[in-house]
């Protein structure tokens, strides 16, 4: 159900994720190699984060690489590490502009020592910030699930609860998200936070990745304030 909430109640949206799709055919579109959309789509993040900084996003979570991404071709694949390595390096830099907690979601076992030790030394400094940025890098909603389970389990936890499961995902941290933005045109949510999707507001656009900035982020967050969020009541 529709009902626009007026400018004056609005409360900045706490936590918004983001399916950052269409990187590939953006490129294609321009005569370039898929991993030139890459590097444009790491912009388009870098422009987005600004922009959620300044309209006060506490939490912000993209679906980087999942699990069933190993799929596609090596070149594409050595070229997304060589993206997040070179964007720790910047995040690194700039830690004290980013204000952000930085989180991996996923299992980092598969990723080179080097990739494993940056991703992990950038956790760890920048732990104490209080604004949240999580990063799907070999994530998957299922694989989180079950990992969360088998990590009771080693616990010795004999039952679970909602609450329990939501404590043992790699997004413990954070809240469930209030809205996610797929971009690219494709109506599904492939695999990305299948648990703490429960009560989002979904957002679909055709606009490619590298072509989502801060006027089309404004479009997602104007149509959200239109939502009704009723958690199953009425
Ligand atoms: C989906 O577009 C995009 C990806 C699978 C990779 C996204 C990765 C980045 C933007 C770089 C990661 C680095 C940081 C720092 C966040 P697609 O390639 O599936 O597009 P297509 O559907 O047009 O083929």
């Amino acid at each position: 159900m529709k009902t626009t909430v007026t400018a004056k109640e609005r409360k900045p949206i706490e936590h918004i994720a983001f399916i950052m799709d269409g990187n590939g055919r953006w490129a294609k579109k321009r005569g370039m190699p898929r991993e030139q959309g890459h590097r444009f789509g790491v912009k388009a993040f870098q422009s987005i984060l600004e922009h959620c900084r300044d309209i006060g996003v506490h939490t912000i979570t993209v679906y980087a690489f999942s699990t069933e991404n190993w799929k596609r071709p090596e070149k594409e694949v050595k070229s997304i590490m060589r993206l997040m390595d070179r964007y720790l390096s910047d995040f690194e830099k700039n830690m004290d502009r980013y204000q952000m907690r930085l989180c991996f979601l996923g299992d980092k076992a598969p990723f080179d020592a080097k990739l494993r030790a940056r991703m992990e030394q950038m956790e760890q400094a920048s732990k104490d910030r209080e604004r949240i940025l999580n990063i799907g890098f070999n994530y998957g909603g299922r694989d989180e699930i079950v990992h969360a389970c088998n990590r009771l389990i080693a616990q010795g936890v004999k039952e679970v609860s909602e609450d329990s499961i939501s404590g043992a995902l790699y997004t413990a941290a954070s809240s469930d998200p209030d809205l996610i933005i797929r971009t690219g045109g494709d109506l599904r949510i492939s695999n990305f936070m299948l648990w703490q999707a429960a009560y989002a507001e979904l957002y679909f656009t055709d606009v490619l990745w590298p072509d989502f900035g801060p006027a089309e982020l404004d479009a997602a967050i104007e149509e959200f304030y239109t939502r009704q969020r009723r958690y199953g009541g009425v």
